[in-house]
């Protein structure tokens, strides 16, 4: 059903200056895996095989990465140290890959109407690679992919953040339907912790219908001056079309050097070291 998923990567990272100078913020790695690919493996475990990605100046190493290097596997070949380039040739070889340029940053919700013409016209997934999730069995884009298949409108990831922390994030309210699955009704980009609806912030992960396209083309400026994905979204939760979905499992924010270390310790010792 689901069949794209776009991966806004325009951004840049000042939070990490000067490391990402002159590299994107999503090429960062957690040990020894840059932190899109973590986001395009989570894709590819939810049967999604069009990887779209917006980019911007600056982004090549993403496209260079997301490629064969003919050199380097001639390198290699034969040795011991094959093996560590197969998990990306197998990307490589399952995924179909896309870029277009974001021109200006002007918020999410414009990275994300930049990758209308990487999408066309079918609900698509959306993941912010500096969300670093992890979850068992179902990794997080799977629990919601199937989450839309029941459903058939947009879904957003949630979890609760201190009440302090509200002015990172979207937040929602709504009424549980079932367990962890909220009808949203209200949505707002970053508010003041005395405005919150809430505490349940939008993470990372979205599962979007179409005709949010036209929607962002009508949607004025908000938080920031910017184009918010959050303002389009209250559009579609006006009319009860939009779930936000309280995931299963673990998010880390790489977007903050804090949890970007706290990622990196996880990764190191769940996976990397065993
Ligand atoms: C964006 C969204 C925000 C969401 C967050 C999740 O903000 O605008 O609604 O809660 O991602 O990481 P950003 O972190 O890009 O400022």
């Amino acid at each position: 059903m689901i069949k794209k998923c776009l991966f806004p990567a325009a951004g840049y990272g000042t939070r990490f200056l000067p490391a990402t100078k002159a590299m994107p913020k999503e090429m960062l790695t957690l040990v020894n895996k840059p932190l899109i690919q973590y986001g395009v493996e989570e894709a590819v475990a939810a049967g999604i095989t069009g990887i779209a990605i917006v980019t911007g100046r600056g982004k090549r190493a993403i496209e260079d990465h997301f490629d064969i290097s003919y050199e380097l596997e001639h390198q290699i070949k034969g040795t011991s140290k094959e093996k560590a380039l197969a998990p990306i040739r197998q990307i490589i070889d399952t995924c179909t890959f896309s870029y277009t340029r974001q021109i200006e940053m002007k918020g999410l919700g414009h990275a994300i109407l930049t990758g209308e013409t990487l999408i066309g016209s079918e609900p698509f997934a959306v993941i912010l690679a500096d969300d670093y999730c992890v979850a068992e069995p179902d990794p997080v884009l799977l629990q919601m992919v199937k989450l839309f298949e029941k459903y058939q409108c947009s879904v957003v990831a949630i979890e609760e953040v201190p009440a302090e922390e509200t002015y990172k994030y979207g937040v929602i309210d709504g009424e549980e339907e079932e367990e962890g699955v909220f009808r949203i009704r209200q949505m707002v980009e970053k508010p003041d912790p005395s405005e919150a609806p809430s505490n349940l912030a939008i993470i990372g992960r979205y599962i979007l219908t179409p005709d949010i396209f036209d929607i962002l083309r009508d949607t004025p400026p908000g938080r920031n001056g910017e184009l918010q994905i959050t303002d389009a979204l209250m559009t579609q939760a006006s009319e009860g079309r939009v779930l936000g979905y309280r995931f299963k499992g673990r998010r880390f924010d790489c977007g903050s050097v804090e949890g970007f270390v706290e990622a990196t310790n996880h990764c190191y010792t769940n996976y990397y070291k065993k």
